[in-house]
């Protein structure tokens, strides 16, 4: 508090000196104006955008970026408009009217950049900040990705927590009931076909209708290539059944019978 006050009295401070500037009588040009505004925010969003780009994610960072962000946006609207006629000669032949190469090549690399990055192939670009990054102070957090299933059919509401080990963190999860023979009964999740990305950890509401005993089928699946895991569920009494991990695969499992 007391460093924020000294900060905004010495910024009251250092403004007096430049009020000789302002009175000046010369009057002030909008154009100059924006583009000095667009040129400042640009380097303050660039500086906090390479803090982001190296996973430096203090919140004030996040929100001075995104601040400036929009500044630069909205001042850049108008800078763009100011030069608008420069563009366009850029961009066209004044007399002839033709499309320059200029504006065939800068659309030919902005738009192979724009189809690499949508079908995820700059990832490692993207992400290779991440190195800069330092491991020590990144706090550890797990990722769950909440379904619910089959919530409108008879049966014992039960909840599945199951956080995947680190063989099995980059596979699908399909959850399926079977009896004590192994034929499948019911099936509470079926793997996600159109998932993007790594799938994260899993917390599944759902029902199962069968009676215990039963068994319970995790199937792994990453690159074509399937691991079940098999858990056997005595009896459907209300509490909290801890599932055996498995490793690799399993790191923890709660089944909360409700
Ligand atoms: C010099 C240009 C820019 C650079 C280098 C840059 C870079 C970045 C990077 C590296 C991130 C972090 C991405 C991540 O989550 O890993 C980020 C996030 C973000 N950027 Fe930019 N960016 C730029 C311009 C802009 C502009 C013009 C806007 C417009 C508002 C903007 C808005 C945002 C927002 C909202 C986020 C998310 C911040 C958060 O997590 O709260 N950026 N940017």
């Amino acid at each position: 508090m007391l460093e924020n006050f000294r900060l905004l009295s010495n910024l009251f401070l250092e403004t007096q000196k430049l009020l000789p500037i302002l009175k000046k009588n010369r009057p002030m040009k909008n154009k100059n104006l924006i583009s000095l505004t667009v040129a400042l925010a640009f380097v303050l969003l660039a500086m906090t955008g390479i803090l982001l780009f190296v996973k430096q994610k203090a919140h004030f960072i996040e929100m001075t970026h995104t601040i400036f962000g929009l500044l630069f946006i909205g001042f850049a609207i108008f800078h763009i408009l100011n030069n608008w006629d420069s563009i366009k000669a850029y961009s066209k032949d004044r007399k002839s009217g033709s499309i320059k190469k200029e504006l065939v090549v800068a659309s030919l690399i902005t738009g192979i950049i724009l189809v690499l990055s949508v079908t995820e192939v700059l990832e490692p670009v993207a992400e290779f900040g991440r190195i800069f990054a330092s491991g020590a102070k990144r706090p550890q957090t797990v990722n769950f990705a909440e379904k619910k299933t089959l919530d409108s059919t008879k049966g014992h509401a039960v909840v599945l927590l199951l956080q995947k080990g680190k063989e099995g963190s980059m596979a699908g999860v399909s959850v399926e009931v079977a009896d004590t023979t192994g034929k499948v009964l019911e099936t509470l999740l079926a793997a996600d076909k159109e998932m993007k990305g790594p799938p994260a950890n899993l917390l599944l509401q759902t029902k199962i209708a069968s009676a215990a005993p039963f068994d319970l089928i995790l199937t792994f699946t990453h690159e074509g290539k399937s691991n079940k895991v098999s858990r056997r569920v005595q009896s459907m009494d209300a509490g909290v059944l801890s599932l055996e991990k498995q490793e690799g695969l399993i790191e923890r499992a709660y089944l909360e019978i409700q």
